[in-house]
């Protein structure tokens, strides 16, 4: 019997590659990851370490050269596609950071090389593997939400803002905490909504504070010259079903909470919030509220995520995030940008 180990690639050793997913693929005792490949030979190394790979490289297409079966891309969000691109031309399975793009056609472009070659391609949405929306998906798979007519996604701090160039450099980034954090709330609203067509989306994004020195960061001091991202945005979607949303972003804002990343679906038979799953109805003309509790902690998300993109290689699912449903999340924080741009209602590419 073989003894061969699942073997992994790692594109990207920085923050979240070394906080979440080397613990997430070391806690799988039938994967190994290989190697690392950062543009930092320092970080390569550390993450190497922490993983117990033995290969380091600067150049990601070196890794690719390695007898692997898939790759973990956690670079920032504009390094995604090449990475992304070369690991499947090779024929590896890919999971990505999120957002997998910054561009409907990017992601287009991923998904259909994917599918061509018959290979996993996953975006690392990891709140999907939280509690609360495990509990929230049972229950209104179960028919308890009816149909769904608006939702309100807000994924707003009030002085998170990362200072690092890969999150407020364009040029890394594609975006501000619409990219960042919007896209984690907007993912998990429209996975709990069924994914429906965006039709028309109406937006704004606008940079508030982060030019200025008026607002403290909990994280620190920024470089203000090389900010060119928005630190507030918001909009409002239209779906081909009728259904509306509101959706809320921001680094910095004048608000009590240090940071509110929630969803909540008001349906024709009941309502309910993420992360808590706190549901309200009426029962026998009596109104009901309050909490779901899925029977099974889930104390790791991005673990479950890395080991539900395993799962789904191995034993030949389909992808926990497939890429057709990343192209609607992305669709409609591109439409956000545009419609800020052009200053009218647009149509999204999906
Ligand atoms: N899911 C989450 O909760 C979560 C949290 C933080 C970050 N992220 C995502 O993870 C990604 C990385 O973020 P991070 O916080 O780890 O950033 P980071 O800056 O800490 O690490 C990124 C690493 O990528 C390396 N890199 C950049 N371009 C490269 C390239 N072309 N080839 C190889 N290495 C390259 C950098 O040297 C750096 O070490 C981003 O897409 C971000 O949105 C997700």
């Amino acid at each position: 019997m073989s003894t061969r180990k699942f073997r992994v690639g790692l594109i990207g050793g920085g923050g979240i590659a070394q906080a979440v997913h080397i613990p997430g693929w070391k806690n799988l005792p039938e994967v190994e990851i290989v190697g690392v490949a950062d543009l930092s030979a320092a970080t390569a190394r550390k993450a190497a370490a922490l993983a117990g790979a033995n290969e380091v490289f600067t150049d990601f297409h070196d890794l690719l050269k390695l007898d692997i079966d898939a790759v973990d891309v956690c670079v920032p969000n504009k390094a995604h596609t090449p990475a992304v691109l070369a690991a499947l031309e090779r024929g590896l399975h890919v999971i990505c950071e999120k957002p997998l793009a910054t561009s409907t056609d990017e992601v287009r472009e991923m998904g259909e090389l994917a599918d061509q070659k018959k290979l996993k391609l996953m975006t690392a949405q990891h709140q999907r593997f939280t509690r609360g929306a495990v509990a929230a998906k049972a229950w209104i798979d179960a028919g308890n939400l009816g149909e769904t007519y608006h939702a309100r996604v807000r994924a707003m701090r009030r002085a998170w803002l990362p200072p690092a160039p890969g999150f407020i450099d364009d040029k890394l980034s594609g975006g501000g905490p619409c990219m960042d954090i919007g896209v984690h709330a907007l993912d998990l609203c429209l996975w709990l909504m069924g994914f429906p067509k965006p039709v028309r989306v109406s937006g704004t994004s606008r940079t508030m504070f982060a030019k200025g020195h008026d607002m403290p960061n909990l994280w620190g001091e920024w470089d203000r010259e090389r900010y060119s991202v928005e630190d507030f945005a918001a909009g409002f979607v239209h779906f081909d079903n009728g259904a509306t949303l509101v959706l809320e972003s921001a680094w910095m804002c004048h608000q009590e909470e240090n940071e509110e990343l929630m969803a909540q679906l008001f349906g024709t038979k009941g309502g309910i919030k993420w992360p808590d799953a706190r549901f309200s109805n009426v029962v026998n003309g009596t109104f009901a509220q309050g909490n779901l509790t899925h029977p099974v902690d889930v104390p790791h998300p991005h673990w479950n995520e890395i080991a539900a993109f395993y799962d789904c290689v191995v034993n030949h699912k389909d992808s926990p995030v497939p890429w057709t449903e990343t192209v609607k999340v992305i669709g409609i924080l591109e439409a956000v940008y545009a419609s800020a741009a052009a200053g009218r209602e647009v149509v999204p590419t999906v």
